[in-house]
């Protein structure tokens, strides 16, 4: 399973790129405004630099909410960067805009997909990769991590190559369990990135190597 980072943040991304853990960036409009983004053009030049930091696809959502501007923000888009993903939300206008750019070679991450059958239609509609919402499922009570268990089983069962990549990732159970159920991204903020590294056991352990090295060394 690919790590991505789920951040607009620039020192976020260095950080967590100069890890060599990280194969791609995914980025929403709400992530952007929580970094002071709020139009396209500045848009547009902080996914210019994340694309410099990362050799991998980066997600940049679309806006509009009807087809026409899907595919007109679509096309702008994918001309930004070399490795664009376009994020088109799973409604009836995003089905269509997919449709339309993934017909152009345009790659497409299908977000806020909740069930199974948005992702179906997502992958015949030709998303690369489609992005169900785990915490935002737990969030009205339910499993979210069943839905990625669902989705990675029926495309399999019907030899789908639309990827499944797990978003909303709230914590790092959520990244574990992902990982189980088959998921083959899972896009991470980077405090997450970052409680996946640590172990208390790990900490301890560097400190008493260290220790007793200095002991033998007379220190
Ligand atoms: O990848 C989607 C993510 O940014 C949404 O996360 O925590 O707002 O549900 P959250």
């Amino acid at each position: 399973m690919k790590i991505f980072l789920d951040t607009a943040n620039i020192q976020e991304i260095r950080d967590g790129a100069r890890l060599g853990v990280i194969s791609g960036v995914t980025t929403n409009p709400s992530l952007a405004s929580a970094e002071g983004i709020g139009n396209p053009e500045s848009y547009k030049a902080a996914v210019r630099e994340i694309a410099d930091i990362v050799d991998g696809p980066i997600s940049v959502e679309v806006i509009s909410l009807d087809a026409k501007g899907m595919i007109d923000e679509g096309r702008e888009i994918s001309s930004w960067i070399d490795n664009p993903w376009v994020k088109i939300p799973s409604t009836k206008d995003g089905f269509e805009a997919i449709s339309v750019l993934s017909s152009e070679g345009i790659q497409i991450n299908q977000t806020l997909c909740f069930s199974v059958n948005q992702a179906i239609l997502g992958s015949q509609a030709g998303s690369t990769a489609v992005s169900p919402f785990i915490g935002r499922l737990d969030d009205i009570g339910l499993e979210g991590i069943d839905l990625i268990k669902d989705i990675v089983a029926v495309y399999k069962e019907h030899n789908i190559e639309t990827k499944v990549l797990a978003a909303s990732i709230r914590h790092t159970l959520h990244c574990t369990l992902a990982a189980h159920a088959g998921a083959h991204i899972s896009t991470i903020p980077y405090k997450v990135l970052t409680q996946m590294i640590e172990h208390p056991l790990t900490a301890t352990g560097v400190e008493r190597f260290k220790a007793d090295w200095e002991k033998m060394a007379g220190k």
